[in-house]
This record gives C-alpha cells, structure tokens and sequence, in this order.
C-alpha cells in the first residue's frame, strides 16, 4: 500500500470508531440493529487470523482448587497452580450460588435495559467513578473487540448510589462477598510462598474496590474477531466470574486453553503486580499469564473480573519481596509506584501489552 492509501485507511478508520463511539450504545447497539456482518473495525488483521489455525487445543483444564479441603492441601495447590498456570478455578469458595446469579442477572439487566439510562453512564473519562463503554481502548487498539463493559474504581468503600439501579444491589452484595474471598486468597498465597498469611494483606494488595463487568453479546462472525484481545492483567490477583457461555482461554505452553463455565465456581488468576513481587524463587514464581476471550455466535457471555490492585492513588512503591530475594533468585524487577504503572497501562491498547517489561530491571 502507499502511503496516501495508508493515511485514508486511518482516517476512515478513526471515523468509522467515532460514528460508533457516539452511538452510545455499544457493540449490543450494533447487535440490535440488525446485522449478519461484522463492522470492519472489529475484523482482525489477516496475519493474525491465520496464525490462528496454526493452533492446537489441547483438552487440559486449569487446575480447580476445592477450598474446604484441608489447609496445607489447599497451600500447595494454589503454589503449584500459581507457578505453572497463573489461572485456577476455585469451588466452596463460600460465595452463595445465589449471590453470583444475581450478579451475573443485574449485569445483563443492564446491559439488555433502557438505552437512555446506559447513555447515561457512557464516558471515557478516567476521573469518573463508574463508567459503561465499549472498549475501554477503542482508540488505541488495533482491532476493536467485540465487548462492552461497565466499570467501576472507588479507592475504598463502593459509593453505591453512583452505581446503576439495575445492578446496584447485586453488584455491591457481590463485592462485598468477593471482597472477603480475595483476602482469604491472598492469605492462601501469602503461605504459598512461605510468607506470613497475613504478608500479601499488609502490603494493602486488597485496597480499593475496582471491578468490570462485561458484557459480549452474541457475535455472527466469532472467527473474525475477539471478545478480548490477548492481555495480562494489571492488578495483584483477578477474581473472576463468568456465566455459562464459555469464551475465555488461557495462554498455557504455547497452545489456547479454553477455561471451562462450571456452575458455581470462580476463577483466580495472577496479575502482573504479584508477579513482580514475587520473583525467582527456587520453585520458579508466581506467573502473570496472557488470557483472552474469543467471540461467540451464542450470547452474551457475562463476566465479572474482580481485580485486587492495591493503592494506586498514593505514593507507595511496590518492589519484590525481600524475604523472596538470595543470591540463587536475584531481585529482577525495580520497583515503581503502582500510580505510574496504571498511567502506562491507559495510554496504550489491551493489545500493546507492556507485560512486565516496564519493571525489568
Ligand atoms: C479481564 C478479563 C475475562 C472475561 O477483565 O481482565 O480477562 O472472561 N476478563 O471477561
Ligand atoms: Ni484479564
């Protein structure tokens, strides 16, 4: 292509995200008004999609972790699931079934309710509270992903009346639970790395109530395109909650596992913080690991990702470990100020991953 083609090529692109962006009404808006075809601005580049099909699915599954067994049983699968796969699922996690449809319920009731009211809430603008859009990096990314998402990022308690009222109640009585289960998760690892159970706890991983909700509705072209691009996230650990339609896939010895929708569990990952607090000990370290979600021609998919990121708003520094540093697993990554960390990561796209990179020393 020449250059002029490239540079019309942007600017019909820029165009076509904003005509979108204005609707408001996100990728369930462009479901509604009837289309059997996927915009452009979703279709992956060629390259892409072909390395696709180079891909193999094996049938493996992340490791599912029942809580109730016994203390030191528990430890050392959350240490050996930490290290490999950065992903478990976790059953008789003491969330009530109940709590978790009702979450899953109020997030479709507001994604499938008035449009005015969702109008409402649309902004990209980061000073906000609680904001719904459709892909958070619509301008930044290559490939727009077939997603919407309601979001919400409150330094301490859950301002409640800021939330929408199809999903209030159920949001807050969800993160209330998920709250109380990420601590006792970040006991779990504490002791996994041989750390006091309440080490994780202290450095104040849990601090600040931030969640996404995220909505993908059914998709006539799921080979084209992606729920969300490939991606590690940036928080100490993710809890995640998914309804029955299935999508989500972890990046696990060079092939795409696809993590099973089991009725009642929860998903755990590591995210990219944790990692950096944990470096090379003599059993490898707790791994950050890319995931993704595909798109589906059944929907929506709902899911809810809980993200432990600590204090961002101040000026804390976060570095390894000390107690996890010798001279056979040498520190190897600085340490930054969360703040400067979340800055990086919101000027670039889900697709830019910065990874860790940015903390190498
Ligand atoms: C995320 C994420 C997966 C999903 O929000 O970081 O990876 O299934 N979500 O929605
Ligand atoms: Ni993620």
């Amino acid at each position: 292509m020449t250059g002029v083609t490239i540079q019309q090529k942007n600017t019909d692109r820029k165009q076509m995200l904003e005509a979108f962006d204005e609707t408001k009404t996100g990728v369930k808006g462009l479901l509604d008004s009837g289309l059997d075809k996927i915009p452009e601005i979703f279709v992956r580049p060629s390259e892409e999609l072909s390395e696709e099909l180079t891909y193999k699915y094996p049938k493996i599954e992340v490791p599912v972790i029942d809580l109730s067994a016994g203390r030191i049983q528990v430890v050392e699968q959350v240490r050996s699931a930490s290290e490999k796969w950065g992903f478990f699922q976790v059953v008789n996690h003491g969330i009530p079934s109940e709590v978790l449809d009702r979450a899953i319920n109020g997030v479709r009731e507001f994604n499938e309710g008035d449009v005015e009211e969702k109008r409402k809430y649309y902004s990209r603008d980061d000073r906000r509270n609680v904001k719904f859009s459709t892909n958070y990096d619509l301008y930044s990314s290559k490939t727009a992903n077939w997603r919407d998402s309601l979001r919400f990022s409150f330094p301490d308690q859950i301002r409640s009346e800021e939330l929408p009222l199809s999903c209030r109640e159920s949001t807050v009585e969800y993160s209330n639970h998920v709250a109380v289960l990420g601590n006792n998760l970040l006991e779990l690892l504490s002791e996994a790395l041989g750390l006091k159970p309440d080490h994780l706890n202290k450095l104040e991983c849990a601090k600040g109530r931030r969640m996404s909700m995220h909505y993908y509705p059914a998709c006539p072209e799921p080979e084209l395109t992606l729920g969300s691009t490939k991606h590690t996230d940036t928080a100490f650990l993710t809890i995640l909650l998914q309804n029955h339609v299935n999508g989500l896939q972890v990046f696990y010895e060079d092939q795409w596992i696809k993590v099973e929708p089991y009725p009642g569990a929860l998903i755990a990952n590591i995210g990219n913080f944790l990692q950096v607090l944990t470096p090379l000990v003599s059993n490898g370290k707790f791994r950050s690991v890319m995931h993704r979600v595909v798109a589906n021609r059944e929907g929506p998919r709902i899911s809810a990702a809980y993200f432990l990121s600590g204090p961002y708003e101040e000026n804390k520094v976060y570095g390894p470990i000390e107690e996890l540093i010798s001279e056979e697993s040498p520190a190897i990554y600085r340490e930054v100020h969360l703040r400067d960390y979340i800055q990086k990561f919101l000027s670039v796209g889900l697709d830019e991953n910065l990874g860790l990179d940015f903390w190498k020393i």
